[in-house]
């Protein structure tokens, strides 16, 4: 049966008011652990040591939110990365569709992530940013599968909004075949 045959049900799991709280408690943990960053005026915006990766095109509502949050002066990027095809599987086959632009060199970078599922895409991801000699990478995500994670994936998520079981969602950012990423809050997609 063909993804158009079936039928799916969507059953409310974050709402708005949450997801934003999740965004709020993770912006204040790196603005703790950054702290030595932080700065008051706007005049202080200068040279940023930090850069945000944002991971397309998840991580687009993500992203932007937990932004809001973050007291740190940091250069803002983005990477649009695919491992998934039309199902609720990763293909294993990662693509660097759009890569940084930003010279990373001796720089700390936080990529920011909606989801980590078997890790394949991050672990991927990770290895080629290292060869850019950043001087830290840590990982932020809003939902993290860790029971789903790939045994060749070597990575570990530094800031987690919260964790989730084996279920496939959608809204906010993530898809089911290039659909519902626009809804503004999380549901889990069942079949009927
Ligand atoms: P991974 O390589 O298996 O960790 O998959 C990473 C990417 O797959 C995420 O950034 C999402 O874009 C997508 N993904 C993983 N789980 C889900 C899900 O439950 N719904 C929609 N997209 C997902
Ligand atoms: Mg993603």
């Amino acid at each position: 049966m063909n993804n158009h045959e079936k039928k799916y049900k969507l059953v409310p799991y974050l709402s708005k008011q949450k997801i934003d709280a999740l965004c709020k408690d993770l912006a204040e943990q790196i603005n703790e652990d950054y702290k030595e960053y932080v700065v008051n005026g706007a005049e202080e915006y200068i040279n940023p040591q930090i850069v945000a990766i944002c991971v397309l095109k998840g991580g687009m509502f993500f992203l932007t939110d937990i932004l809001r949050y973050i007291k740190i002066p940091m250069i803002v990027d983005f990477a649009k990365l695919a491992s998934y095809g039309k199902d609720m599987k990763s293909s294993g086959t990662i693509t660097i569709l759009q890569d940084i632009s930003t010279d990373i060199k001796g720089k700390h970078i936080i990529i920011f992530d909606e989801i980590i599922d078997s890790g394949r895409t991050l672990s991927f991801y990770v290895d080629r940013l290292r060869s850019s000699e950043p001087a830290s990478i840590k990982l932020c995500t809003l939902i993290d599968k860790k029971l789903c994670r790939s045994p060749e994936s070597k990575i570990e998520a530094d800031y987690v909004g919260i964790n989730a079981d084996e279920e496939f969602l959608i809204g906010y950012g993530l898809d089911h075949a290039e659909q519902y990423r626009n809804l503004p809050e999380i549901y889990q997609l069942k079949e009927m």
